[in-house]
């Protein structure tokens, strides 16, 4: 059975840690021949900049490829089913990525799928950005136990809820603050609370901007119409307003605090520009490490898939 990372909570804490050193030299080395020869695909029902690029860009600087395949240009548009993708895949290629609508077409591709298949967004979670997340936490801070982190906006949120199982594996105290009607989904909440029992970190859920922010080490936001939410617009920015990072939502912060959003980002909505082109602002980091961290992610799921050969 290959491993596959669905969720940010497959990985175990100890996993995420030795990921972490070995993105550190992978970041160190840029190219290396860990997957000749080797094949990605990456399936793309949305659209993205930097998971495509970074994905891609990564398996060449290891030696290996990726081949795109979009819904509308492949058999899937015309009725194949995922199942049917997930088998013929697997007959040519190493490892799997897909950004999807449904979290259970990932699911899908996995349950029929011989290779890892690494999940690259989906309505649920977004686990490659919040491995990313904590990588650069790490990088900045020094540490992530104890880190306290401060996420405004959209708690119902696949980056959100990808965050809220990383930071309680990994011992921070993660602070959501948002609207009721778009806290976070209350599986995301229980599982969270279940591995913050195992592991030691917090995540509390809140209305209140300024206890979420109080002493915070990072600020983190994401946009407030996530893919596939466009006809939710009006309501969505009505609500999230005074969820915006902007100098007076953060004045509560350390005075170190690093700002940090997944990207793309709608300046003027969640974000100010004085906020995310300033000097607290780690954005840019934050996007490249995409590439490092999901390096290490694929040669570690390619190796585990091959019995650590
Ligand atoms: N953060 C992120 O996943 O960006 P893209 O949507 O551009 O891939
Ligand atoms: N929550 C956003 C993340 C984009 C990377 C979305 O799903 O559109």
């Amino acid at each position: 059975m290959p491993l596959h990372f669905l969720s940010q909570s497959d990985l175990t804490p100890k996993t995420i840690h030795a990921l972490f050193e070995r993105t550190t030299v992978i970041k160190g080395e840029r190219l290396s021949d860990a997957l000749l020869g080797r094949s990605l695909v990456m399936f793309f029902e949305k659209t993205s900049t930097r998971t495509r690029l970074s994905f891609e860009i990564g398996m060449t600087q290891l030696g290996g490829h990726a081949v795109y395949l979009d819904r509308d240009s492949s058999q899937i548009s015309r009725g194949e089913s995922v199942a049917d993708l997930a088998r013929v895949v697997s007959r040519y290629a190493d490892l799997i990525m897909a950004r999807v609508y449904a979290h259970r077409t990932v699911a899908e591709l996995a349950e029929h799928a011989s290779i890892p298949v690494i999940n690259g967004l989906s309505d649920a979670e977004h686990p490659c950005q919040s491995l990313t997340d904590l990588f650069t936490m790490l990088e900045c801070k020094g540490r992530l136990e104890g880190l306290k982190i401060a996420y405004l906006g959209d708690g119902d949120n696949n980056v959100a809820h990808s965050l809220m199982l990383g930071a309680a594996q990994v011992g921070a105290d993660l602070w959501i603050a948002s609207p009721g009607e778009l806290q976070p989904d209350t599986w995301f909440v229980d599982a969270a609370a279940k591995l913050s029992e195992r592991f030691g970190g917090t995540v509390t859920v809140t209305e209140n901007i300024d206890q979420a922010v109080e002493h915070a080490d990072v600020i983190y936001t994401d946009v407030w119409v996530s893919m596939g939410q466009e006809s939710e617009n009006e309501r969505r920015l009505e609500l999230l307003r005074p969820y915006q990072v902007n100098r007076k939502s953060v004045s509560g912060a350390k005075p170190d605090f690093v700002f940090m959003h997944c990207l793309p980002a709608h300046i003027g909505q969640e974000v100010t520009a004085e906020l995310a082109y300033g000097p607290h602002s780690v954005i840019f980091d934050q996007a490249e490490n995409r590439l490092h961290v999901q390096k290490a992610l694929m040669v570690y799921l390619f190796e585990s898939s091959r019995g650590g050969e």
